[in-house]
């Protein structure tokens, strides 16, 4: 199978995670493109979506599903989103399509975050993906230095900025082996606006698309 084929698989799965009558939170990715192409099927069941990026927004629309603003609800039951990296604690780094920062903030709206991804993905340790973090331009230089001092090395994505207009740097080098406690320490640092490690917002449940079938982990 290829790894859209995966994709594809856990994209369909992760509808059976989606109670009737709910707001579901949907991410962003290829991955998850293919999740809102299953969930299309099933519009008719659902109340509407809190989407993570523009490009969610719009194929969700596109399919007829109603997307309401983060602002508009207070809990959802369910946030389904791919990652770069899982390990087997459920922590992710997330960010490859630059929608960190609204996908950290529809995952805290939700109680249950379902990962999808191909099985490629899952990692014993999270570092070798280049970790993306969102920087106001002005303290991008100092996030640089701070980033060397712990042996990475951060990179700015040329010619990308995210939907909220940021530039976004990708660090290599790291390795992460206490995704919580990086979390917490680079959450510190003046004009950080969102770190690609979701280890206070990891996954609840994985849904690992293998050639055998989907594979899930609950944590
Ligand atoms: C976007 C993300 C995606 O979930 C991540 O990049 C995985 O993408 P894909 O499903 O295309 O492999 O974090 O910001």
């Amino acid at each position: 199978m290829t790894q859209d084929q995966l994709k594809a698989l856990v994209g369909r799965a992760a509808v059976d995670f989606v109670p009737a009558g709910a707001i579901v939170g949907v991410g962003t990715g290829s991955t998850v493109n293919h999740f809102i192409d299953a969930l299309a099927q099933h519009r008719d069941r659902i109340a509407g979506a809190v989407s993570s990026s523009d490009a969610s927004s719009a194929r969700l629309r596109a399919h007829g599903i109603t997307v309401l603003e983060a602002g508009a609800v207070e809990r959802l039951p369910v946030y389904v989103d791919g990652a770069d990296e899982i390990d087997h604690r459920g922590c992710m780094i997330k960010g490859g399509g630059a929608a960190l920062t609204r996908e950290k903030i529809v995952a805290d709206l939700a109680e249950r975050f379902v990962c999808i991804a191909d099985e490629s993905k899952l990692v014993q340790v999270l570092g070798r993906y280049p970790l993306p973090v969102e920087v106001i331009p002005m303290a991008v230089a100092q996030v640089t230095r701070r980033f060397a001092a712990l042996g990475g090395t951060a990179t700015l994505r040329e010619g990308v900025r995210t939907d909220n207009g940021q530039p976004l740097l990708d660090v290599r080098g790291l390795a992460i082996t206490d995704p919580l406690a990086m979390e917490t320490e680079v959450n510190q640092w003046p004009g950080v606006v969102t770190v690609g490690i979701f280890a206070r917002h990891r996954a609840s449940v994985c849904l690992l698309g293998t050639p055998q079938g989907v594979r899930r982990l609950d944590f």
